[in-house]
């Protein structure tokens, strides 16, 4: 199984971006244990990042095209963009919906999500190990 990992604004400036909210684990760090996570579980993931929009909608069609789950953190886009909505709504296999940060707790423009209903799953205040928890559940799925 290929997994889609794909992120939006800014996360590729983890680890100097506010470190408080976000933790210290650089971008390097968060691809790097994917990957890691992936070769244990016998997986295959493709780790991607991205400040461009319509990047970001090209990728998800071609998740939607080839049929691969996703694991989505839109960063600021889950907040406002039908777009990436509707790109997510044309996937095939499982979306799950990541946050490193536990948006709830912040600011309520970040408790609304554009995904959360089409998604099959969120998990959102986890860190980093998020992603890992979520190529483990995806690996299980498969098995
Ligand atoms: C985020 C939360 C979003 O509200 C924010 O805009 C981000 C990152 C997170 O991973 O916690 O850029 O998706």
């Amino acid at each position: 199984m290929k997994v889609l990992v794909l992120n939006g604004p800014n996360l590729g400036r983890l680890g100097s971006r506010e470190p408080d909210i976000y933790g210290s684990s650089t971008y390097a760090d968060l691809v790097a244990l994917c990957e890691r996570t992936a070769g244990d579980l016998g997986i295959e993931v493709d780790v991607r990042q991205t400040d461009h929009e319509g990047e970001m909608l090209e990728w998800l069609h071609e998740a939607a095209d080839r049929r691969l789950p996703v694991v989505l953190n839109a960063a600021a886009w889950t907040h406002y963009s039908v777009a990436v909505r509707d790109a997510s709504a044309q996937l095939t296999e499982s979306l799950l919906e990541l946050h490193l940060s536990n948006v709830h707790r912040r600011e309520g423009f970040r408790h609304h999500s554009y995904l959360s209903d089409i998604a099959t799953g969120v998990i959102a205040g986890l860190g980093v190990r998020g992603y890992a928890l979520a190529l483990r559940w995806l690996a299980e799925l498969d098995a």
